[in-house]
């Protein structure tokens, strides 16, 4: 079959990007992720097909218990919030979710509880005692990062339990010298409790996974889950300690009271139960599509720093739950601004929400960053120096500048519609033979190629432009067919460029949409052009441009919220 038949044939999938944790906001960071994610589905259902995106909120474990107690509110109070204020920044950003769920759901407890009865009936739960760090006045366990002591190579007091911020050494958390519960300050006890473990270490996970690995698509992920299955050195894979010890915020373990299910181990099914819940919804087959063997495509998009818990855990708990596994899992860098981590005294830590109350366009955002992003894991780092000049010299400078150079003629002379001899120019011709390319870039998540190209043919519109200037052409009536010509040439080539900026720039390609009296715009309308039959509507500003003020408030307002 040809590729060109393929990409006629209307694909079924299942599309998510990583829950965010319930116990804090949104930041600038995490919308890296959303953000391409959503670019991508926007880009499969331009091309018709039956697209799904589904996420929601990760909301058990003790960092969100803890915070609770310390607003004083129960844990479901805090996570309701924490939901709608999530929600409202994804909005914000145009991230266009078919369901944004939460992980403290039915359906989580239901699928979560069933998953795990299939481990156990396959003989992959093992159940054994541990001992472990244990605060006696908080009477709770200890997660490693609320134990905190002096380092035991350079005695640096305040340390973390695994590494060292003044010597940079990493060593075991039982090494900190003199160590203290970050709760109540006591010394920590060591406490046996039983624990429930998925058992990866059975030879059939290791056969699986390594059969598996060739399937995913990023070579640097290849690598890793290569070297974590120990391919060159045969260290095995360790058993996963999937209980908790109560108290804990999350879904007890079915006949197991005062244990729970550690939250990695139904944040992933949190997934397939906000899916469940669409399906419900909408009255889709969920087990059509989670069945070994469908015919349906399941993309999971993640940060680096998740890998491990997506190409080891999750796939094994599918695959031997009887569930189908993912067609692939993406994974990306992470954001750093101006080279570094983002800090929140340097005041690059940025919520969104802040960003959403400066009044900063959020397509800048997506723009900036898709512009940075490709498929590999590299880190993608935001200067905001940068973001002002990409944003002001592509989208206004070469984009929306074709539209305002050239509508107000059309409008003004010529009643407000194209010439349709003009429709098959020898330029326009070179954007339609442009544009399948562009649409395979985002689909093979190359969106810096894609835009790179993008701004080559507006380069080209605006020398043609240039070269034809009709702002003389309009002083002289014996040239008004040229600036007809000239000016319909622009408008539809402006039409195939928003074609081809639209999974990025959603809101602004509605705008055109509008203006340009046409129905929203799909890969396919690379075949059609602008008519003579529907008038544009008069040119209105359709984006501004970026300030160094709005800048300057972002940056200080970050500052001042630590
Ligand atoms: N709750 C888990 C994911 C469970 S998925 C079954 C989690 N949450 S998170 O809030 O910490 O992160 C959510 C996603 O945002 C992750 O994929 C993470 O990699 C991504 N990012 C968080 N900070 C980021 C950056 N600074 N840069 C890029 N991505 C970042 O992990
Ligand atoms: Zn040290």
């Amino acid at each position: 079959m040809s590729s060109s038949v393929l990409a006629r044939m209307p694909r079924r999938m299942l599309v998510t990007s990583a829950l965010p944790y319930a116990n804090g906001p949104i930041h600038i960071g995490h919308l890296v992720e959303y953000i391409q994610t959503d670019i991508w589905v926007r880009t499969m259902r331009m091309h018709g097909h039956e697209v799904y995106y589904v996420c929601a909120d990760d909301t058990h474990g003790t960092p969100i218990m803890l915070r609770a107690q310390l607003e004083g509110i129960n844990p479901r109070q805090l996570i309701q919030r924490v939901w709608h204020e999530h929600k409202r920044d994804f909005d914000y950003f145009g991230i266009s979710f078919d369901n944004y769920y939460s992980t403290d759901s039915d359906e989580n407890r239901v699928l979560s509880e069933s998953i795990f009865n299939s481990l156990h009936s396959c003989g992959l739960i093992a159940v054994r005692d541990i001992e472990q760090a244990y605060d006696p006045t908080k009477k709770m366990f200890l997660p490693d990062r609320f134990i905190k002591g002096n380092c035991p190579r350079c005695n640096a007091k305040d340390q973390y339990g695994d590494n060292c911020e003044v010597c940079g050494s990493t060593y075991q958390t039982t090494e900190l010298v003199k160590p203290y519960s970050v709760l109540s300050g006591v010394t920590p006890v060591k406490k046996a409790s039983t624990h429930y473990f998925f058992k990866l270490s059975d030879p059939r996970c290791e056969t699986f996974l390594r059969g598996w690995v060739r399937r995913l698509a990023q070579r640097e992920a290849t690598n890793k889950m290569r070297e974590w299955l120990g391919e060159d050195d045969n260290t095995k894979l360790s058993d996963w300690d999937i209980s908790r010890d109560a108290p804990y915020f999350g879904f007890e373990i079915p006949g197991a009271a005062g244990k729970y299910f550690y939250v990695w181990l139904d944040a992933p099914v949190g997934y397939y139960a906000s899916f469940k819940n669409l399906c419900d919804q909408r009255g889709l087959d969920f087990d059509e599509w989670v069945r070994p063997g469908s015919t349906t495509e399941q993309y999971h998009f993640i940060g680096k720093d998740i890998l491990y818990f997506h190409t080891l855990f999750w796939l094994a708990m599918l695959k031997f739950s009887g569930y189908r596994t993912p067609t692939n899992i993406f994974a990306h860098g992470f954001l750093t601004v101006d080279g570094k981590k983002m800090s929140k005294s340097r005041g690059t830590f940025i919520n969104t929400n802040s960003y959403i109350t400066t009044g900063l366009d959020p397509q800048w955002l997506r723009y900036y960053f898709a512009t940075k992003l490709n498929s590999t894991m590299e880190d993608i780092d935001l200067n905001f120096d940068d973001f002002q000049a990409r944003v002001n010299s592509d989208l206004l400078g070469k984009y929306v500048n074709i539209a305002s150079r050239t509508a107000s003629f059309l409008v003004k002379r010529f009643n407000a519609c194209v010439l349709d001899s003009a429709m098959n120019h020898q330029l326009l011709v070179q954007l339609r033979v442009a544009l399948p390319t562009i649409a395979a870039h985002y689909e093979s998540r190359e969106y810096s190629h894609a835009l790179r190209q993008v701004m080559v043919l507006a380069d080209a519109i605006n020398v043609y432009i240039d070269e034809a200037k009709p702002w003389i052409q309009a002083k002289d009536p014996n040239n008004s067919a040229a600036l007809h010509k000239t000016c319909s040439i622009s408008l539809e080539g402006f039409r195939l460029l928003t074609l081809a900026l639209k999974p990025v720039l959603p809101k602004l390609a509605e705008s055109v949409e509008t203006f340009l009296s046409i129905e929203p715009l799909k890969w396919s309308d690379i075949t059609v052009s602008l008519s003579s039959m529907k008038p544009i509507r008069p040119y209105q500003n359709l984006m501004q441009r970026v300030n160094q003020g709005q800048i300057d408030t972002l940056l200080s307002i970050n500052q001042q919220s630590t």
